[in-house]
Parts: C-alpha cells; sequence; structure tokens
C-alpha cells in the first residue's frame, strides 16, 4: 500500500468510529476521533489503559483550538509559536464539548500539533482533531516503529507504517495555567528552551504527590519483561557486569557505544547500543527500539547506563529510571 492511501484509509476509519496506528515525530500514537467517545473507548481497552489517565488531542490546524479550549493565554500563544508543529503537550481549559472520556474528568485538555507530515495528513483528512496516546499497551516501551505496533497489536490495529520516528520520546507536556509554568513530563523541549521562550523560571513536577499533576506519570511504564538496573558510565560497569553473570545465564547489556566498546564481554551477554554518548538525541531516538529488542530476546537482566540529564537527557532518564522501577 502506498503512504498516500495507507493515509487515506486511516481517515476513512478514524472517521468511521476506528482506531488508527500512526507515526509522530516522537512516537506511534494510538489515534480516535476527539469528538467520539465510542471509539476512544476502543483506545482504552486495547492499550489495557487506566481510565483516570486523559489523552492528548492532536490538531493540525490552530483553529481547531476553537473547538476544544475556552481561551488562549499569552504564554500558550508564545509557546504554540515557538514549538508547533513539533514535541511539545499544552494544557488548555477544556470546552464543555470535549468529551469527558479524553480528560479522564480533569477541566483541562493537552493539545498538541505534531510536526511528523503523516500525523498532519491524517488529520486534515479525517476533518477531526485525534486523540492519540503512545501506540503500546499500557506499561511497556512506546511503539517508535510500525513493527513494534504490529508486534504489540498484530493485525487487530491498523497502522499507518512510517519508519523509525526521529526523537524517539513522547513530547513534553506542560501547563502555563498556574502561578508558574510547570512541565509535568519531560520530552525533547526542554526545561532552558522554555524558559528562554516565556522569559521566567520554569519547575519540573514533582510526581510524588498523592495527585500528580499529569495522572500518567503515575502509572508503571516503560518496563521491559526482565529487570532494569542502573549504573554510572564508570569501572563499576565491568564489575557489575562480571557478577551478573555469573549470577544469571543470559544478560542485556545497554548503553553508549563508548562503554560497550571499553567492556569485556562474555558469551552469554546480549549488548544494545544506544549510539554515541555525547549525542543525547541519537540515544533518545534508539531508546525504546532497544528496549523493545530486549523483550524478543530472553535475557534475565538488563545492566544500563546513566547519562546526563541536560537537554533530552532529562526524558531519557526518566524513562532509564522508571524502567528499573518496573
Ligand atoms: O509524544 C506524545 O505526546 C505521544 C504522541 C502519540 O503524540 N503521545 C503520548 O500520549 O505520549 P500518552 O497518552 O502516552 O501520554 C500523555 C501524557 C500522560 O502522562 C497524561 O497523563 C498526560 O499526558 N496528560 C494528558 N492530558 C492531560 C491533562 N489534561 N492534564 C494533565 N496531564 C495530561
Ligand atoms: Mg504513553
Amino acid at each position: 500500500m502506498k503512504h498516500s492511501d495507507a493515509i487515506s484509509q486511516g481517515a476513512r476509519l478514524i472517521r468511521a468510529g476506528e482506531i488508527v496506528a500512526f507515526p509522530t515525530e516522537t512516537v506511534y500514537g494510538l489515534g480516535a476521533d476527539a469528538t467520539n467517545p465510542i471509539a476512544i473507548k476502543k483506545i482504552y481497552s486495547t492499550k489495557g489503559r487506566p481510565q483516570n489517565n486523559p489523552l492528548i488531542a492532536h490538531i493540525s490546524d490552530r483553529k481547531q483550538l476553537q473547538h476544544l479550549v475556552t481561551s488562549i493565554p499569552n504564554k500558550a500563544e508564545l509557546l504554540m509559536d515557538a514549538f508547533w508543529p513539533g514535541p511539545l503537550t499544552i494544557l488548555f481549559r477544556k470546552q464543555s464539548s470535549v468529551p469527558e472520556i479524553v480528560t479522564a474528568g480533569l477541566d483541562t485538555v493537552g493539545v498538541r500539533m505534531p510536526s511528523h507530515p503523516i500525523a498532519l495528513e491524517l488529520i486534515r483528512q479525517a476533518k477531526t482533531p485525534i486523540v492519540a496516546p503512545s501506540a503500546n499497551p499500557s506499561g511497556k516501551p512506546s511503539g517508535t516503529h510500525h513493527d513494534h505496533i504490529q508486534d504489540y497489536f498484530g493485525d487487530s490495529v491498523f497502522c499507518i507504517p512510517g519508519g523509525s520516528t526521529e526523537i524517539g520520546v513522547e513530547s513534553t507536556v506542560i501547563t502555563v495555567l498556574g502561578e508558574h509554568p510547570v512541565i509535568l513530563r519531560a520530552g525533547a523541549i526542554s526545561k532552558e528552551n522554555i524558559e528562554q521562550v516565556l522569559g521566567e523560571p520554569v519547575q519540573m513536577a514533582l510526581h510524588t504527590d498523592d495527585i500528580p499533576l499529569s495522572p500518567g506519570m503515575k502509572y508503571k511504564h516503560y518496563a521491559p519483561n526482565a529487570p532494569l538496573e542502573l549504573i554510572s558510565h564508570t569501572a563499576e560497569f565491568q564489575e557489575r557486569l562480571d557478577q551478573a553473570c555469573e549470577k544469571y545465564s543470559f544478560v542485556g547489556v545497554l548503553g553508549s557505544t563508548q562503554l560497550i566498546s571499553k567492556l569485556e564481554i562474555q558469551d552469554n551477554v546480549l549488548t544494545q547500543t544506544l549510539g554515541d554518548r555525547n549525542n543525547l538525541s541519537e540515544i533518545s531516538r534508539n531508546l525504546f527500539a532497544r528496549l523493545h529488542a530486549f523483550d524478543e530476546s530472553k535475557v534475565k537482566i538488563i545492566l544500563a547506563e546513566r547519562f546526563p540529564t541536560d537537554g533530552i537527557g532529562q526524558a531519557i532518564m526518566d524513562k532509564l529510571t522508571r524502567a528499573s522501577e518496573g
């Protein structure tokens, strides 16, 4: 099927109340018509997603905000000018017409305009905003290649194929509705990027409270099947690896080219290289695909390298930390 045929097929399915997987620049989404609660229900059941975790509405044109939000704060306007289309989700006060099931009962709705041409064209042809969580069973690594979608859902979900996604981790989620801007989820658009545009300090939400600002952050996430242990990029790694090789029949190592080239690797070790340690964009692009590859293997434990937390590094370490808590 040609790309253009797959997109029109996807748009037809969305209009008919079905769910469709599609590529964005961050990760693949599992989309449904944002105005159709019955279609949206299928997203929750397909993913096994908790009902109290709200969805992001994806738009292709700012005019679509009219039907979703009650007002557009100045700060949101600045962020849209700077980062849309792109990997930034902004919270707005929602209109009462936005179905409850989209926002899980909250009075805000998260909106983003993706930059991926397939995602934009799908939304245009479907003629409706599309709500879409990441295309993975709840708790599993997000899909970043159409093969992952096939592995996860088989033929039960129609997927518009788009190869590997460029960024590899989900969008940054921000609210400017309170006194200070707060990042609810780290992504490719960093705290520093946003501070530069808004000209004021931006906080990172701590997700230790009973009621986290972004409900999705409290769930177990990104967990590969095998337990994952984080280790600093030092001599400590070799020592831990040797111990693990004695204890386990099959050991996974997830790290940069720099780390892996320095290690002495025994026969019962599967290494997955994330890329150049000095290029965190490359590391983030490969992260979920490598975690997914470990799930296809039978490793008993994964030893993973820690990365610096500047820029997109914050998102990388956030995913790895959650994977280690899985
Ligand atoms: O890059 C992305 O954002 C991808 C692609 C497909 O666009 N989507 C994605 O969706 O990651 P999902 O559902 O996997 O994650 C959405 C996150 C969750 O942590 C959710 O709790 C939070 O955004 N969220 C959505 N709406 C919210 C709202 N109104 N208030 C607070 N948090 C919200
Ligand atoms: Mg997700």
